[in-house]
Order: structure tokens, then sequence, then C-alpha cells
């Protein structure tokens, strides 16, 4: 059996937490890293981090010296990624995203997600919003991938500047890029 229909049957197994029965495309893999800060010291968040697909591409994306820390919430996921990827930038940390601030307090370049807002409440939701807020630095940006444009009033509450981008190809799958200005 290949990785990929592996990937799928995990998935589709715990669908009610990972909220897909697939990987994400290639497309989004590329769209959601286009914030990521190439060089410097940098410190990237991912939400969701699955079989690691988004994950192998933060790691390509990111400069020796950045580290990337992970969260997963399925302890199966993050082992498979701790036996499949190798590379000491990466930390898996097995919790969800509402317990970033227990583990992260701040100076953030980046956020990456693919976590499925539609399957958490209103308020769960605005708080991993609110916190990765808090945590990112000025000018730097949140990018969510999620299968539906509902969320998307969510991160305008909360960021600055936010606009969706969808492909032709893959029109289910859309890519929230949100940003945090400057706040004085
Ligand atoms: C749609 S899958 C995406 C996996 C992979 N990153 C991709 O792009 O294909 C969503 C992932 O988020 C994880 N997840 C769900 N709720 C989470 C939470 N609150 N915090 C962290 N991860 C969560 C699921 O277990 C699943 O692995």
């Amino acid at each position: 059996m290949n990785q990929k229909l592996k990937t799928s049957i995990a998935y589709a197994k715990n669908l009610l937490v990972t909220g897909a029965i697939a990987e994400t495309s290639r497309h989004v893999e590329i769209e959601i890293c286009k914030y990521i800060p190439r060089e410097g010291n940098k410190i990237i968040v991912e939400f969701g981090v699955g079989h690691g697909n988004i994950t192998r591409e933060i790691l390509k994306s990111i400069s020796p010296t950045s580290k990337l820390y992970a969260f997963e919430v399925n302890k199966s996921f993050c082992k498979h990624v701790s036996e499949t990827i190798s590379d000491s930038r990466l930390i898996i940390i097995n919790d969800g995203a509402q317990n970033v601030k227990k583990h992260i307090k701040g100076d953030v370049d980046a956020v990456i997600s693919s976590i499925p807002f539609s399957f958490f409440s209103k308020e769960k939701g605005l708080k991993i919003i609110q916190d990765a807020y808090g945590l990112l630095r000025n000018n730097t940006y949140y990018s969510q991938v999620l299968y539906t444009k509902f969320n998307f009033k969510k991160f305008q509450q909360i960021f600055d500047e936010c606009y969706m981008k969808s492909n032709k190809k893959t029109i289910t799958e859309y890519v929230y890029h949100c940003k945090k200005s400057n706040t004085y």
C-alpha cells in the first residue's frame, strides 16, 4: 500500500478530529508557505501536522538556524512524523493549538495551520486565532487552509488584513492569509 493511501485511511479513521480524508494538495503545501521568512533565526509554528506533508515543506523553506514548533493532537501522527522526518529544527508537540501559549511565549514569525476550524466551537476557534495573533511579531502572517470560506470572518475579526486564495484545480481548498500589522 502506498504512503498516500495509508495516510488517507489514517485520516478517515480519525475523521472527527482530522476533518479530512486526504492530505492537502501540493498546491496548498506551496501556497501556505508563501509568507514564511526564509532567512535568520526564526520561530515558525504549525497547527495540525497530520502525516507531515506541510511540515516537510516548511522545513524546506526555513533557514538552518530556524525552529519549527509543530502541534498535533493525535499521538500516533506525532509518532509517525518523528519516525519519518529527521530534522533537529523540528519540535513536535503532542497537544492542541488551543494550548499554544503553554508551550510558546512569543516572538513567532509565522503560523501555518491546517486544523479543522469547522469542527470547533466558535469560542475554541476564536481563542486559537486570538492566541496566535498575540504570539506573532508585527508584520507577520498566520496562514490557514480550510475546505470552506465560512471561517474567514473569524480571522477578519482578529487580524488586521486578510485575504483568501483558491486554485482552479483544487477548488475545495481555501488558503487564508492573515497579517498582523504594526501595533504601536
Ligand atoms: C486536515 S488534517 C491536515 C493534516 C496535514 N497537515 C495536511 O495538510 O494534510 C488536520 C490535522 O489537525 C489535527 N488537529 C485537529 N485538531 C487539532 C488541534 N486542536 N490542535 C492541533 N492539531 C489538531 C488532526 O489530528 C489532523 O492531523
